[in-house]
This record gives structure tokens, C-alpha cells and sequence, in this order.
């Protein structure tokens, strides 16, 4: 592979645009991931599955203190849809929990599923331009997936409904990150 730019076409946006996207995108997308686990954690009962939302909601903070600080730093306009994700995402989140343990478990798969494929794509298109935010994306994809498999262990695909679930976070999720990535 070389280290060359990709190529860029006419009317495709400049590097910096695209980084500005994505930082956008990503910041919003781990306050919803906060709002979700707030959500699930005012809803649920002491217990196992407690615990395991209480761990990833912590980093999930950790990855959302991480963008704000470079939204901030590159003077990046965050989205303007914050005041919907903080509604929207604490809504999934009781939602999923009152729906169960293991309904709350499978929106977290679905959600990781669809952040794993957006911060590997990401990860991908930034290598050359922006190392740095390229690895910092590709640590917190790790995370996503121990999230995930975190879910499968508590009985996230034996939730009720799972495909269901699955298909319906799965859309809001993709369509959360194509609105985020543009206003
Ligand atoms: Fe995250
Ligand atoms: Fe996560």
C-alpha cells in the first residue's frame, strides 16, 4: 500500500471537510451511546446486566470526552442535532431496558455492529491523512467490539424479538450517523 493520498474527484470534499465530518459524526455518536447506557442504567434493576452497562457507559464517557476535546481544539461546529440524540438516545435506551436485560443487550449489539463498519471505514480513509486520529478511532472500535461481545455473553440474541430489535436500532443507528455526518 502506498502512502499517497486517496485520490480525490472533483467535488469531493478537501481533507480538512472530511475530517471535520467525521469528528462531527463521532462526537455526536458517542453522546448518544452516553444517553443510550443512561437510559438502560435508570431502568434496570441491580444486578449482572447492571454492572456490564455501568462499565461500558464509563467508556463510553471516556471516548466522548476524547472527541469533545478535538471538536473543540479544531474548532469543529459540533451537530446541531444534540438536543435530539440526547432525547432520541436516553428513549432507545429505557426503551431496550424495559424491554428486558437482554432486549437492552441487543441494542447494544446492533449499535456496535453499525459503529464497527463506520469507524473502520473511517479508520481506512484517514490512515494516510491523519494517523494519529485514525488510531485513536481504530482503539475505540476495540472497545465497540468488547461492548458487543460483552452483550452476546449476557443473552443479547436470546432477547425476545432479537432480529426485530436488531433491524430496527440498526436503521436508526444509520440514520443518526448520515444525519450527524451532515448537519
Ligand atoms: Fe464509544
Ligand atoms: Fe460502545
Amino acid at each position: 500500500m502506498s502512502d499517497a493520498p486517496p485520490h480525490r474527484l472533483p467535488g469531493d470534499p478537501t481533507p480538512a471537510v472530511e475530517i471535520a465530518r467525521i469528528l462531527r459524526v463521532d462526537h455526536a455518536g458517542e453522546y448518544g451511546a452516553t444517553r443510550i447506557y443512561q437510559g438502560q442504567l435508570d431502568v434496570l434493576g441491580h444486578g449482572r446486566a447492571r454492572d456490564e452497562i455501568a462499565h461500558m457507559a464509563a467508556q463510553e464517557k471516556r471516548h466522548l470526552a476524547a472527541f469533545d476535546g478535538m471538536v473543540r481544539a479544531r474548532r469543529v461546529r459540533p451537530t446541531l442535532l444534540h438536543p435530539l440524540w440526547h432525547v432520541a438516545g436516553y428513549a432507545l435506551g429505557a426503551a431496550s431496558a424495559l424491554m428486558g436485560e437482554r432486549a437492552a443487550m441487543a441494542c447494544t449489539v446492533a449499535v456496535e455492529e453499525v459503529i464497527d463498519e463506520h469507524y473502520q471505514g473511517q479508520a481506512e480513509r484517514l490512515g494516510a491523512v491523519d494517523p494519529a486520529l485514525s488510531e485513536t478511532i481504530e482503539a475505540f472500535r476495540a472497545d465497540e467490539l468488547a461492548h458487543r461481545q460483552a452483550a452476546i455473553e449476557h443473552g443479547a440474541t436470546e432477547a425476545p424479538g432479537y432480529e426485530v430489535i436488531s433491524a430496527v436500532v440498526k436503521t436508526g443507528s444509520r440514520l443518526a450517523i448520515w444525519l450527524s455526518t451532515r448537519l
